[in-house]
């Protein structure tokens, strides 16, 4: 179909006022009191691209209208039904579906030109890097999604071989890439890079503990915006351009944070196996360790009548879904004029963010919320800290022993309260697989249970008080 002469101007203009929309969005969602219509802009600005490019594309709406209500209806029963504890998996089949899209539109693209002796060098290379970084997304996200679901090995299948043979098929791949641009085209040679592709985003996976997947997801959630802008050159379509390069810049923007807060480097998480090493399950009392025990009744004293507490939520209060219970406890200690706060380690849990959006599904006040350096400072004067789930972000390990695999780390340094009551139903390890002195200090007490179930235990009893 010929774009009449006004959808010339006004395309265009609406894909500068979608980019626009998704730039505004992504600024708002830096703050959880924006983040809800911030959410909101990027949607309406992607619904303003999609009507801009049917516009001026002109397909065949049967299929567009079929693909639509196909993919409206699994994203609505995802977003319904998904466990707020499976978000990383749901994130990395999306950044896997992505990635195949992108490929994909790579690969219709390089099937209708291919008749050519050889490729024009521009959508020669946008074709090849679409089809590259599709290929590895899809496969390196399929992983991802495996090892976190645990379809896939959680451990790090890392050996020489394994690196060797991604550096072989890594040169392969671009060397089929320069041959197919620059020389002739060659539907074999074209399935070959596809294969190499595919496996080597397994094997970029494979070799990294199932520990480090959120990194890697975030990472490969970069990827996916990359491929997603090739696959925008090869359609030159500006919206897709620039939706692809934020999502590249913002994927690898939320990398770097990741890393930062466990203060490891890119390179330590992608390629040191981290966390897979052998678990040393805690005990009640390890030599002269003990852990002392404390039940819902003495925890109601201590905390009723505490003049400032802290609460720390960790991954136990999303596997526990002990949102509700925390706020339950915080609101009736507020009322007997406690100053209650809750402290949020950046990686608390297992996703950016997921403490933050937990405690804002109970409608926790922003106010209430702060962040390790706001508390660290004054702990000593904070008469109770309760560590709910929480477990590798209160360790003091990460603070006093440099060579431990969570060394340099920044915490919540609860050991510096007067007193610190860990919830969590053992004295297991956390994600980083490793002990915690925390739980046998003299001024720490240890309340065993399910966090929602010992949070609601404590509550009835405060009642009573
Ligand atoms: P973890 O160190 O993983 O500890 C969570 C604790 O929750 C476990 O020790 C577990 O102990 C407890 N737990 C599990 N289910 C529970 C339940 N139903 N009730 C009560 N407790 C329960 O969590 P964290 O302190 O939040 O630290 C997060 C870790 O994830 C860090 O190592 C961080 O580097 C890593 N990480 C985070 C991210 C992001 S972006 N958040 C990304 C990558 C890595 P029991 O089994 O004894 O109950």
């Amino acid at each position: 179909m010929e774009i009449s002469g006004g959808l010339t101007t006004i395309i265009p203009l609406a894909y500068l006022a979608s980019a626009v929309l998704f730039i505004l969005g992504i600024k708002r969602l830096s703050h959880p009191d924006t983040a809800a219509g911030g959410n909101r802009l990027a949607a309406v600005g992607m619904l303003l691209a999609v009507i801009a490019t049917l516009l001026e594309r002109g397909l065949d709406y049967t299929w567009i209208i079929a693909g639509v209500a196909a993919g409206g209806l699994i994203g609505a029963i995802m977003a319904r039904t998904v466990k707020m504890t499976a978000m990383p998996e749901m994130v990395a089949v999306f950044n896997g579906f992505g990635g195949a899209a992108s490929g994909l539109v790579a690969v219709g693209e390089y099937l209708r030109v291919s008749g050519a002796e050889t490729l024009a060098i521009d959508s020669g290379v946008s074709i090849m890097a679409g089809t590259l970084i599709g290929a590895v997304t899809f496969s390196g996200s399929m992983i991802a999604f495996g090892k976190l679901q645990g379809f896939v090995t959680g451990n790090a299948i890392s050996n020489p071989l394994v690196k060797f043979s991604a550096g072989f098929l890594l040169a392969v791949a671009l060397g089929l890439a320069v041959y197919l641009i620059g020389f002739e085209s060659n539907l074999l040679f074209y399935w070959g890079l596809i294969a190499a592709a595919l496996v080597l985003g397994i094997l970029f996976v494979i070799p990294i503990g199932g520990a480090d997947m959120p990194v890697v997801v975030a990472l490969l959630n970069s990827y996916s915006g990359l491929a997603a802008a090739s696959a925008g050159f090869v359609l030159e379509n500006n919206a897709l351009i620039i939706s692809g390069a934020l999502v590249g810049a913002s994927g690898l923007i939320l990398t770097g944070i990741m890393c930062r807060a466990m203060n490891r480097s890119l390179a330590n998480v992608l390629f040191s196996a981290f966390g897979t090493g052998a678990a040393t399950a805690g005990r009640a009392a390890d030599g002269d360790r003990v852990a002392t025990p404390i039940e819902a009744e003495d925890s109601a004293m201590v905390l009723g009548y505490a003049s400032r507490v802290i609460f720390v939520p960790g991954y136990g209060l999303a596997v526990a879904q002990a949102q509700h219970r925390i706020r339950e406890l915080a609101d009736l200690l507020t009322e007997r004029g406690v100053a209650v706060r809750y402290c949020v380690h950046p990686v608390a849990g297992r996703m950016p963010g997921h403490m933050n959006v937990l405690l804002a599904e109970a409608n926790v006040p922003y106010e209430q919320l702060c962040e390790p350096e706001d508390v660290n400072p004054d702990m000593e004067n904070i008469d109770v800290a309760v560590v709910v789930g929480a477990n590798d972000v209160v360790n003091p390990l990460a603070r006093d022993d440099p060579s431990s695999p969570i060394g340099g780390m920044p915490i919540i340094e609860t050991d510096r309260a007067k007193t610190c009551i860990v919830i969590k139903r053992s004295l297991s390890v956390g994600y980083a697989g490793i002990d915690n002195p925390l739980f046998y200090l003299r001024n720490n007490r240890m309340f065993f249970g399910d966090a929602a179930d010992a949070l609601a235990r404590i509550t009835e009893e405060v009642k009573q008080l």
